[in-house]
């Protein structure tokens, strides 16, 4: 059976929100006798690429791990290097009006260094009329603190209904809806803590390229995979 039937008859369905872990950027370097840190330039333009073709083909939303809360145990002349990066994409994103691309920043904001929140304070208001893809770019994130920041915000509220909706509109991903194919590259086969109470009806999509190598054939790949999947949430198949 072909993989592309659906997509020829035009019936395809596009996931409306696919969540990526941008992983394997040190192991891309390796491979070429590169320093880590040329693994997460080229990872970095990498994700321009892959956001560009969403947006080309009508992805809703995007959200991508670019940092995570256990980051910062790495060396820190990487996590410079990342924070670097991470400055010149945010200096550049205002250059990229014209893409209509809306840019969101989500995690633990408030611990990153000052001028970075100052640019992704821009970049988000810069973007904020865009029409076209949301990237979500989760930066010191980690799906645990998330809960926890959710709940404490919840507690000093007050309130004492507590139901699944009040736990998601206090999470940094309110207002989107959970992500409908979240795809691994690099071959491991965890979330390594990211988007653990929005996953709980995603798809899962692993690969074995690492991120900088991962090129739009592969998000093809990836959605025509889930076009077979039958997604009964608990119910029996339509
Ligand atoms: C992902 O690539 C980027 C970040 C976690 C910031 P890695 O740096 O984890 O690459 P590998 O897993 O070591 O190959
Ligand atoms: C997950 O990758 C975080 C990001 C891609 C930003 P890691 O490389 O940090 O995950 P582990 O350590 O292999 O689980
Ligand atoms: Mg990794």
């Amino acid at each position: 059976m072909s993989l592309f039937r659906k997509k020829e008859n035009g019936e395809r369905k596009l996931p409306v929100h696919i969540a990526i872990i941008m992983d394997g950027n040190g192991r891309w370097a390796k491979k070429r006798t590169l320093p880590r840190t040329a693994g997460h330039v080229a990872g970095s333009e990498n994700f321009k690429t892959i956001a560009r073709y969403c947006n080309k083909i009508g992805i809703k939303y995007l959200t991508v791990y670019a940092f995570s809360t256990e980051n910062w145990k790495r060396p820190q002349g990487e996590v410079d290097a990342i924070m670097n990066l991470l400055r010149d994409y945010l200096k550049d994103s205002v250059n990229f009006k014209s893409e209509n691309i809306k840019l969101q920043f989500i995690g633990n904001l408030a611990a990153l260094p000052e001028d970075i929140i100052a640019l992704m304070e821009n970049a988000e208001n810069e973007s904020k009329d865009a029409t076209g893809l949301v990237v979500n770019m989760a930066v010191n994130y980690g799906g645990r603190d998330e809960i926890v920041a959710a709940v404490k915000e919840i507690v000093s509220s007050g309130e004492t209904e507590i139901t699944e909706e009040l736990i998601s509109e206090k999470l940094y991903t309110k207002g989107v809806p959970d992500p409908d194919l979240i795809i691994r590259p690099s071959g491991e086969y965890r979330l390594s803590n990211f988007l653990i109470w929005q996953c709980a009806y995603s798809e899962f999509w692993f690969s074995n390229v690492l991120w900088p190598d991962f090129k739009p054939k592969h998000l093809e790949e990836a959605i025509d995979a889930f076009n077979l999947r039958d997604r009964r949430m608990g119910g029996l198949s339509k």
